[in-house]
């Protein structure tokens, strides 16, 4: 793909929600798609957090967005369920979904990971995505050109040591785009890919890494060009592929 320069209103009358979207690339992404014109849902556990990204994009300006507090770690599915008919009640449809929210676990060889966080793990980075994407099928369904957007990470590409459940829990949800995308592409003009966002400066990075100098890595702002072609009506026809927000692809 040659670099890509977004039309300023890109996004103008697009519904996406964005999960993980109080901190790190989450913010930065719910920040970016309401400056291009979406009506932003953001999804998150931390209200705080939730409330920072919403206030700064109502004084931007941009499209009023909504606020939805959900803790991915211990939802059920009638939680997802709730979700989608709260968002069907309030706009009718969902033109994006942006499965951002991640969390780390630790690193450990396989043979040690603790169980119950190997669970947390699966939970937040698999089952989440896979449970928010069954029930908002039906509102993306009613959007004429819908984007799902799953994020990926180099270690979800080819195994490394000590990386455990994070690293399995993205090579699977990179299948899952896959799987979906194949599913999809026949009967529906819903698009599904995903994203790897590369060495970004986060809260997450810095956890992976603590002893790397933060500095040397984009911060979240830098590397949103690659996110809006994703949301945006110019990447049509685009599914079941692998795209890095950090090169050229
Ligand atoms: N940063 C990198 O270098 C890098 C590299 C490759 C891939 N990625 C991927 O990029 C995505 C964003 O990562 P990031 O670096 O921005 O991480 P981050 O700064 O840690 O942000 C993660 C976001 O997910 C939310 N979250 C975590 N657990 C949740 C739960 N149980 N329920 C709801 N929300 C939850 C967090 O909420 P709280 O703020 O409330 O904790 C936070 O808003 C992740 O999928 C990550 O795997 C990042």
């Amino acid at each position: 793909m040659q670099e890509y320069t977004p039309a300023p209103n890109i996004l103008k009358q697009r519904i996406i929600l964005v999960t993980g979207a109080g901190d790190g690339i989450g913010a930065a992404t719910a920040k970016t798609f309401a400056r291009y014109g979406a009506t932003v849902i953001l999804l998150g556990r931390t209200i705080r957090k939730l409330e920072a990204v919403y206030d700064a994009i109502e004084q931007s300006g941009a499209p009023q967005p909504a606020i939805y507090p959900m803790n991915l770690e211990g939802a059920s599915p009638k939680d997802y369920s709730d979700l989608a008919e709260t968002v069907d009640r309030e706009f009718g449809r969902l033109d994006g979904l942006l499965h951002n929210a991640a969390i780390l676990g630790t690193l450990t060889p396989l043979e040690m990971y603790d169980l119950e966080l190997w669970t947390k793990v699966m939970q937040v980075n698999l089952n989440a995505p896979y449970l928010l994407t069954r029930a908002c099928l039906p509102l993306l369904k009613k959007s004429d050109d819908a984007s799902v957007v799953f994020t990926s990470s180099a270690v979800g590409h080819k195994g490394r040591a000590y990386w455990g459940a994070y690293g399995i829990s993205k090579a699977a949800a990179e299948n899952m785009m896959q799987t979906l995308a194949d599913e999809l592409e026949q009967n529906t003009p819903i698009r599904v890919n995903s994203i790897d966002p590369g060495a970004v400066r986060t809260r997450m990075r810095a956890r992976a890494y603590p002893g790397e100098d933060p500095n040397i890595n984009p911060a979240p702002d830098e590397i949103m060009n690659r996110y809006l072609y994703l949301m945006g009506a110019d990447s049509k026809g685009e599914t079941g592929k692998s795209f890095k927000a950090q090169e050229k692809n």
